[in-house]
């Protein structure tokens, strides 16, 4: 059975954080974060606003967008780090809040990967012949998550919501994926919830973000230098037929660094990080969707989406652009 994506949402709260805020009580600035990052500005979510409240935002936003039925979605997949509780899942929580009468519903814990393996999981389900309609959202309310005294991680981080359906088609859209794990690198970026060690080492459970982040940098650089002409080669492409790359966005300078490895134009690379910030799980579909809008993104473009990050791992798909803003009213 085929499989495409055909519709898109997205959603970020209201409250804008400008890098200014963090100059008014950390040792910081607007230059430093701007130059070592690339961002200019995040979301934070309000306190009583959650990722499964951020992702019944982004299917309204995708149902705005689309004329697509979500009643008729079977099942619900929600990639986050930041789930409103551990238990119930935040899909759960999604489904009861938009009344969809008869979806299996999960969350999966990649991290910054995890929108890809959301979308690796759909297609599985539909070329199973089990499910035809699924719903993937990436989202993160990592603002309630992040120590704000913690210069070295507070100031990349941002809350937001994407949401794509995952469909059966006449035509295949969605081809080959590579996952990638090195999960002994787990202990680089960790939010603790309920183990007090990893491989028997004391970590702090504050149950707050915390990122060794020069080492996840340089392993982001070298795995996503290695991993993405592996990718390229599964489809039979070359690097060339890469219309547009879409990688997790966590730093400007990681992408940088790879397109310039990869010897593919920077105008290729299409990014979140700069009006969002790190949003992780959600960073991918916010990039997507912007593309889509700015005209950059056009039907049957070439895009690799490559998300990397906590585990530490990633995961990568090729697939064919076929999605078309239609604004409904
Ligand atoms: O999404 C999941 C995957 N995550 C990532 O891929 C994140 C990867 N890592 C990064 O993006 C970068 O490593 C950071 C943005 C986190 C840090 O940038 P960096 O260029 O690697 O800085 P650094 O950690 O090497 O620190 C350089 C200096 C240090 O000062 P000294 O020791 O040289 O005196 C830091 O203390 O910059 C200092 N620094 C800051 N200065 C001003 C660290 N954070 C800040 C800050 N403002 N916010």
């Amino acid at each position: 059975m085929n499989a495409t994506i055909k519709s898109i949402g997205i959603y970020h709260p209201e409250r804008e954080i400008t890098n200014s805020f963090f100059e008014t009580y950390l040792e910081t600035s607007d230059q430093w974060i701007r130059e070592r990052t690339g961002i200019e500005k995040r979301y934070f979510s309000l306190e009583n606003e959650y990722t499964s409240d951020l992702c019944v935002k982004a299917v309204e936003a995708l149902q705005k967008n689309h004329k697509t039925d979500v009643q008729e979605v079977d099942f619900i997949i929600v990639a986050t780090s930041t789930p409103d509780q551990i238990l119930p899942s935040a899909a759960s929580r999604v489904q009861a809040k938009l009344g969809i009468p008869h979806a299996g519903c999960i969350d999966i814990s990649a991290a910054c990967g995890g929108f890809v393996y959301g979308i690796i999981l759909a297609k599985g389900l539909i070329a199973a012949q089990t499910h035809r309609k699924v719903l993937v959202i990436g989202a993160e309310t990592l603002s309630k998550a992040i120590d704000l005294s913690d210069r070295n991680s507070c100031i990349l981080f941002g809350d937001g919501a994407g949401a794509v359906i995952v469909e059966v088609s006449s035509e295949n859209h969605i081809f080959n994926a590579l996952t990638d794990t090195e999960g002994n690198l787990g202990k680089e970026l960790f939010i603790s919830h309920l183990s007090e060690t990893v491989d028997g080492e004391p970590i702090l459970a504050d149950r707050k973000m915390h990122q060794n982040g020069r080492a996840v940098f340089k392993w982001a650089v070298s795995t996503l230098v290695k991993n993405i002409p592996i990718l390229v080669a599964k489809n039979n492409w070359k690097l060339d037929d890469i219309d547009f790359l879409i990688p997790h966005s966590a730093n400007i300078r990681i992408l940088e660094a790879v397109c310039k490895k990869l010897e593919l134009p920077m105008e290729k690379c299409v990014e979140s990080i700069r009006n969002y910030g790190n949003t992780s799980a959600a960073s991918i579909p916010i990039a997507w969707y912007n593309g889509l809008v700015s005209g950059k993104i056009k039907s049957h473009d070439q895009l690799l989406l490559i998300g990397f990050g906590g585990g530490l791992t990633c995961a990568g798909i090729c697939l064919e652009n076929n999605i078309v803003l239609e604004k409904v009213d």
